[in-house]
């Protein structure tokens, strides 16, 4: 996977710019973005896909990662679809271009006018229903207004994904998808079905995930149900997920998306695509498309020195990025500065928590008010995670384009 930012004698470079000549434009913190990475990841990706032989993929970018409308348009020149949890993400990809036919609908709480705004006009390509109550909301709103709604289940294959806890989603206990009883169950329920169509199955087992033998066993359970209903579906849709390295550590375990079609394919032709036909597989991809292709720019304003401890305390805080704080998430820190003595530093931010925190026991150089901080890797739930905690202004979002050019976005 590409990575933007680049260091030669002592400065930092974002593509081919000095980051202290965008620095120079705007003031910190703000989120810095690659248009060029962004593209790379997103073809990188797509080709891993037709390269499996994977029926048709429709690669739908999940905005819940990156909803900036700059790249998004981009995204949408590019043919991707999306994936969406709510009427403001939907508002955002379809004003980014992004044709509502590419559009798939998650998550366990849509509401009553958040389903009417789907079926408006060309509906969207499929609701993945994550409960009975659910198909019954859209079934009666689609009736409602004379349509007929396009779903997919989401289905729960009861499968532990390894990462953090709190990004798992596909275990028995979790609050997404159904169940495979339930799903059969409604199948069965005539009444539910006067105003929708099935047209797929979907799962989404959880994300940063390093791991992909829970993924293969997702597979594997996905293309049994498909089999067992024994209804032609136009897709299946094998969600999102696959996790980056962010730290050195993580280079062993890391799996690319050449090995993740590898476990997607050999699992669902073993199960269903050997003799069942589909129109397209989607996919709903967020950290691996745009994580890499964002920096958080921040600038030192002081340091401190207590209990034998450096504080680099910087301008961004927790509240512009929280990874670290809510997950204890590893971000790579990269300073503007030439190579030399390093002190152990614990990178921090203005607000009134302890868990205000960059990155802890980071060997960096001696540090100065108003030199430049790098967080690396935060095109993903970073700007999107934002808040305005302890009244502070959101950050700004800029991007590098293709050709160069430095945009405020
Ligand atoms: N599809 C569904 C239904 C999802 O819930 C998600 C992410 C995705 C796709 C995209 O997953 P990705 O490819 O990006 O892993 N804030 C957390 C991540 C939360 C993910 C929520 N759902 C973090 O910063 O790690």
């Amino acid at each position: 996977m590409q990575t933007p930012i680049t260091h030669k004698k002592g400065q930092l470079y974002f593509d081919t710019i000095a980051l202290r000549k965008i620095a120079d434009k705007l003031p910190t913190p703000f989120y810095l973005y690659s248009e060029h990475t962004l593209i790379e990841n997103y073809k990188n990706f797509l080709h891993a896909a037709q390269d499996a032989n994977l029926p048709a993929p429709l690669i739908c970018f999940a905005l819940k990662a990156n909803p900036n409308p700059y790249l998004l348009k981009k995204l949408a020149k590019e043919g991707a679809g999306a994936d969406i949890v709510s009427g403001g993400e939907l508002a955002r990809a379809t004003e980014s271009g992004i044709s509502r036919q590419k559009i798939v609908f998650s998550g366990v709480g849509k509401t009553l006018e958040e389903i009417e705004k789907g079926l408006m006009g060309v509906g969207i390509y499929s609701f993945n229903v994550e409960s009975l109550e659910e198909l019954e909301m859209i079934n009666s709103v689609a009736k409602r207004l004379k349509k007929c709604a396009r779903v997919a289940f989401r289905f729960n294959p009861e499968v532990h994904a390894k990462t953090h806890k709190h990004i798992s989603t596909g275990f028995k206990s979790h609050k997404f998808g159904l169940l495979r009883k339930d799903i059969l169950k409604a199948l069965k329920t005539k009444s539910l079905w006067s105003h929708v169509k099935l047209v797929g199955l979907s799962v989404h087992i959880g994300s940063q995930l390093t791991c992909l033998k829970a993924t293969g066993k997702a597979m594997r359970e996905l293309g049994m149900l498909a089999r067992e209903i024994n209804m032609p579906l136009e897709f299946l849709d094998v969600g999102g997920g696959l996790g980056i390295d962010y730290a050195p550590s993580d280079k062993n375990t890391y799996q690319t998306p050449n090995d993740y079609m590898q476990v997607i394919s050999k699992n669902l032709q073993k199960t269903y695509l050997k003799d069942h036909t589909i129109k397209h597989l989607v996919f709903e991809p967020g950290r691996v498309i745009s994580a890499r292709a964002g920096c958080f720019i921040t600038s030192v304003i002081r340091t401190k020195k207590s209990g034998g401890q450096c504080f680099v305390i910087v301008d961004g805080g927790m509240n512009d990025f929280v990874r670290t704080s809510l997950y204890g998430a590893y971000h790579e820190i990269l300073v503007n500065k030439k190579p030399g003595r390093k002190i152990n530093s614990h990178v921090v931010g203005p607000i009134c928590e302890t868990a205000d925190c960059f990155a802890t026991d980071r060997m960096l150089p001696p540090l100065q008010p108003n030199d430049l901080v790098c967080v690396a890797d935060v095109g993903a739930y970073g700007f999107s995670m934002a808040s305005m905690y302890n009244m502070r202004k959101l950050p700004k979002e800029v991007v590098v384009t293709k050709s160069g050019k430095i945009t405020i976005t």
